[in-house]
């Protein structure tokens, strides 16, 4: 039967979903996650109910908290990792973030080990969690292109990795307890790689290493995370957005560049 709708419709309805951020086929039917998102908040926000104790009746214990701390299971894993293939194991059997379940892998790191420049994005979007890899996408294109402009590369003198090693869902900004959850590796990582710089890509990655967001006023100058100094530096998503702002981008890749040569 014809349906009246042909090849050349189709295909532009089709990049027309892209455009809105509709990359991914999940489910036929359709589910409002903003929706599922509310309902989430308002579950964390609800204080545990106290029970009901009558008069003259014996005190009822207060229930214990449900399960281990999520952060303190993640720090032991962490620490028990003593080189970074340990740590990605460790990573890779560690089932207390929710993340791990809709993702189709484990973004560890990409780069050369022993780099002197640790380049720490924010968390994989799609190419790079369907490739299990840091920076693959026009983003990490993008990257490539500014470390190539002061002559470094990921083939050999620059590491990469993220706050998160999971793509969260439709790419929604990570949760506070989620980097938190997920902090005691990031630190670990850096411990066991040992780069002598740190390069800190947007808002979420300076949250979770410095401790605090805005990027416009941190970026272009040295701060220190785990130890050693880090330059907070525009992600790259956000100067293909606004490209205007690669003017700052290429004073902090001079400023970079400087810094490598002045530490010998
Ligand atoms: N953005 C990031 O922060 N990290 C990636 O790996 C890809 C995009």
């Amino acid at each position: 039967m014809d349906s009246g709708i042909d090849w050349h419709w189709a295909r532009a309805a089709l990049d027309w979903q892209l455009e809105l951020g509709a990359d991914e086929a999940i489910g036929e039917a359709p589910v409002d996650r903003f929706a599922l998102e509310a309902a989430e908040q308002a579950a964390r926000a609800q204080p545990a109910a106290a029970p009901q104790v009558e008069r003259g009746a014996a005190p009822v214990p207060m229930a214990e908290p449900a399960g281990p701390d999520p952060v303190q299971l993640a720090q032991e894993a962490a620490r028990g990792a003593g080189s970074l293939e340990a740590l990605r194991a460790a990573m890779e059997g560690f089932e207390h973030c929710e993340l791990k379940r809709g993702a189709r892998n484990l973004v560890f790191c990409d780069g050369v080990e022993g780099a002197r420049v640790m380049i720490v994005g924010e968390a994989p979007g799609r190419e790079e969690d369907l490739q299990g890899k840091p920076f693959v996408g026009r983003a990490g294109q993008l990257l490539d292109r500014m470390l190539a402009a002061i002559g470094l590369d990921r083939a050999s003198s620059v590491y990469i990795t993220n706050v998160l090693p999971w793509r969260p869902p439709q790419n929604r900004d990570p949760r506070p307890d989620e980097i938190a959850m997920m902090k005691p590796f990031l630190a670990r990582h850096i411990a066991l790689a040992d780069p002598d710089l740190l390069v800190i890509m947007g808002n979420i990655s300076c949250d979770a290493l410095l401790g605090k967001r805005g990027i416009t006023r941190l970026r272009g100058t040295w701060a220190e995370a785990e130890g050693r100094p880090a330059m907070p530096m525009f992600h790259p998503a956000y100067l293909l957005r606004q490209p205007a702002m690669k003017r700052q981008a290429w004073a902090d890749l001079l400023e970079l560049q400087a810094k490598l040569k002045a530490l010998g």
